[in-house]
């Protein structure tokens, strides 16, 4: 059952922040996208953060404040160029990286020396965090990788059954997560977002971005991030949509042309970055929703919010087009060449990992024992962390002795077998594939 969802009044404020005082887990509205908050001084409420958003243990997580005097309590020092941004950007979507003093646990800074400061402008997250008179330790409100909640429906759906109680404010304002600046030697962007990063350069002059290619300082930096389950890839000026795929398109402005688009979304009716950012994350949660093959996106212009929306962009981008792993049941060699063909074509790869089950999809359906289940699903995960794979792909044949009486029972095996799988790995995309008579492949819907 999901946590209770209640609108912001003063009763359930105060009930919010006695669940925080209290070390208990709170979604809460900020003007960029929900936290999932608690106390960030008790490294056991922490802690529970963690295993409810299913996040490795090095990402560190945001402390929120509601008053600048606790920065004074959280840091060991702020720098003058520091001051300049909180003076002008705080409250607001910009989050300080800056040396931690010793009041703040280890595990919210996930063992860094500095600290993640945010004073949301958001008058709900104010208020709560006034009231629980303790600084709020919050990542966004949404399973670790996965995208961010603009709306307390999103959080519900994401992580609704294992936290205590969930504040709706409504649509976030901003809807892209805070720009994260650290600023302990020389500034350097972490992650861009709901700031504009010109914007702090007028205070302190040209800032330098992170790159991806070094070791990432701030996990927003990887690239399995902000990701929806379903495949996503930006659109080229070349891009041709290959027939017969059930492709969605996240549109900058109401598009011209509609082409074969299963579901368009538009960021924007006037073209305005400010309100493209605001409809980002939604537009996103319903396409992926929508069970289409793939999302195209629409480039965005690359000034203000546009940034932050073409970082998010390229890292769902990223990981889809890597490599895929691909559970086969099959000994036989012939089918793999159609299968491997089928996916690389449909969904662009340029590598799948072939598992080949101990016997066929029945095992996977139907065994009762738990041993050999245990190790495929053991083989499996190998295959998707080593390949970064974002699809499972189960496959299974015609019967090549003839007899046609197979084909229904296996086809059943199929979709009990992506059943399965779906229930070990909720964030990986699972599919069915048939190889039929005439060698060639369909896909096996799952009903
Ligand atoms: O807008 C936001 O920032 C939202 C709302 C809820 O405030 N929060 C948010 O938190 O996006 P989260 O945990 O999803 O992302 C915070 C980012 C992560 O990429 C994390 O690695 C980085 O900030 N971060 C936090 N503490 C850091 C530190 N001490 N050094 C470097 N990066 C840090
Ligand atoms: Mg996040």
């Amino acid at each position: 059952m999901s946590a209770e969802i209640l609108k912001p009044t003063e009763e359930a404020l105060k009930k919010a922040a006695s669940l925080i005082r209290k070390g208990g887990l709170v979604a809460f509205p900020t003007e960029t996208v929900y936290g999932l908050g608690t106390n960030a001084l008790d490294a056991n409420a922490v802690a529970k953060i963690f295993e409810v958003k299913q996040r490795p243990r090095f990402d560190p997580i945001i402390v929120h404040i509601a008053n600048l005097k606790d920065i004074e309590r959280l840091c060991r020092e702020v720098n003058e160029r520091a001051r300049m941004l909180i003076k002008k950007f705080l409250p607001g979507p910009l989050t300080l990286v800056l040396p931690k003093s010793d009041i703040v646990p280890d595990i919210v800074t996930a063992g860094l020396e500095t600290v993640a400061i945010r004073m949301p402008a958001h008058p709900v997250a104010l208020k709560l965090i006034k009231m629980a008179k303790v600084p709020i330790a919050a990542p966004s409100a949404n399973l670790f990788g996965c995208l961010s909640p603009t709306t307390a429906k999103h959080v519900a759906e994401q992580i609704g059954e294992n936290i205590d109680l969930i504040i709706d404010g409504g649509k976030c304002p901003i809807g892209i997560e805070s720009t994260v600046l650290e600023i302990v030697e020389k500034p350097l962007i972490l992650r861009p977002g709901g700031l504009p990063i010109e914007e702090i350069e007028k205070v302190i002059g040209k800032i330098e971005i992170s790159s991806l290619s070094k070791r990432p300082r701030s996990p927003g930096q990887l690239e399995r991030h902000y990701s929806p389950r379903t495949p996503l890839k930006i659109l080229k000026k070349d891009s041709v949509v290959p027939p017969g795929i059930k492709a969605g398109l996240l549109a900058f402005k109401p598009p011209e042309d509609k082409l074969s688009f299963e579901k368009i979304e538009v960021l924007s009716v006037s073209g305005d970055l400010r309100e493209a950012a605001c409809n980002f994350f939604s537009c996103l949660h319903r396409l992926d929703k929508a069970d289409l093959d793939i999302i195209y996106a629409e480039p965005v212009p690359e000034t203000g919010l546009g940034k932050a929306i073409m970082d998010r962009l390229r890292k769902a981008e990223g990981i889809k087009m890597g490599r895929f792993a691909t559970a086969i049941n099959c000994m036989d060699g012939r089918v793999q060449m159609p299968v491997t063909e089928y996916i690389k074509n449909k969904y662009e790869v340029d590598y799948v990992d072939m598992i080949t089950l101990p016997g066929p999809n029945k095992v996977l359906a139907e065994s009762k024992d738990k041993s050999t289940l245990e190790s495929i699903k053991r083989c499996i995960e190998i295959s998707l962390n080593l390949h970064s794979s974002k699809l499972i792909a189960i496959c299974g044949h015609f019967d090549c002795a003839g007899n046609p009486a197979n084909q229904e029972s296996q086809i059943k095996q199929i979709l009990d077998a992506i059943k399965v799988t779906k229930l070990w790995f909720p964030d990986v995309r699972v599919t069915g594939l048939w190889v039929n008579q005439s060698w060639k492949v369909e896909e096996v819907k799952c009903m």
